[in-house]
């Protein structure tokens, strides 16, 4: 199992991070950081205080279950995790680097190369098979058909999918579905997977088989991960659990 985590993926910008950061000599930094995070949504004449000044580590090989009502503003808070938005205020630092700093460039290069998105739905292209689904994130970061084939065969027979990998999404089960999303967000080996409800449309049999396909994968790699999630069940078996209140992280 470890070689399919083994590839190095570190951007040039987080090795940088690291050296400033003193490897060998201070801890390294956490894969995600927020700090006094604020959001705010335009509403009328007003805004609506999304998030208003939310703190949160997440460190090496931790799961963290988010878990608050609908509305709080889980997926605001994981969507500027994964910089896929910027805060009004504070500052998401990915593995130590403060993402608002970064060029455009390179925030796509981090959220490529070191952080792995799970979603409620699969998202998963239609017109490509189970593999190709999975090579896809890998070509982008350079890997060659082969290598990202190979590779991409690994997951899916480590996910008991083997014999699925020339099915295009349509004709796999919600729960295979899901699990070939995962089998993708870890692709390109981040250090940081944040998932939003990942088993919220599965049935509860099912949500426990994929989440033990992700926890086994993320566990197995030494990974961290971010998981929103309604189901006490799974958030029992995280290692943490947080919420949010009034827009600020809060333990449970
Ligand atoms: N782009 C947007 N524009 C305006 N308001 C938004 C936007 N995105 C989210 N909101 C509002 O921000 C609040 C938080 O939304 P968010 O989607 O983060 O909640 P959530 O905790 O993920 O809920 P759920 O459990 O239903 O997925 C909600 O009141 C939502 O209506
Ligand atoms: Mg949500």
């Amino acid at each position: 199992m470890t070689e399919i985590v083994a590839v190095s993926s570190q951007s040039a910008a987080a090795k940088g991070a690291q050296a400033a950061n003193g490897v060998g000599t201070a801890p390294p930094a956490p894969p995600l950081r927020l700090d006094k995070i604020e959001r705010r949504y335009k509403e009328g004449a007003g805004a609506l205080e999304v998030l208003t000044g939310a703190n949160l580590t997440v460190n090496k090989g931790e799961m963290v279950a988010l878990v608050a009502p609908s509305g709080a503003g889980k997926s605001t808070l994981l969507h500027l995790a994964g910089l896929l938005e910027r805060p009004d205020g504070g500052e998401v630092y990915i593995g130590g680097l403060s993402a608002g700093k970064l060029p455009e460039r390179e925030r796509t290069r981090l959220r490529r190369l070191e952080i792995g998105f799970v979603y409620q739905f699969h998202h998963l292209l239609p017109e490509f098979t189970a593999q190709e689904n999975i090579m896809l994130p890998q070509m982008l970061r350079g890997l060659t058909w082969a290598q990202a084939a190979e590779r991409s065969m690994e997951l899916l027979r480590y996910l008991k999918l083997g014999e699925r990998a020339k099915h295009r999404p349509a004709e796999l089960s919600g729960g295979e579905q899901q699990r070939v999303a995962i089998a993708r967000a870890v692709a390109n080996v981040p250090k940081l997977i944040l998932a939003d409800e990942p088993t919220g449309n599965l049935d509860p049999k099912t949500a426990h088989y994929v989440f033990d396909a992700l926890s086994a994968l993320v566990r197995a790699s030494g990974l961290s991960a971010l998981i929103a999630t309604h189901n006490p069940e799974l958030a029992a078996r995280m290692d943490r659990r947080i919420t949010l209140d009034d827009g600020k992280v809060v333990e449970m």
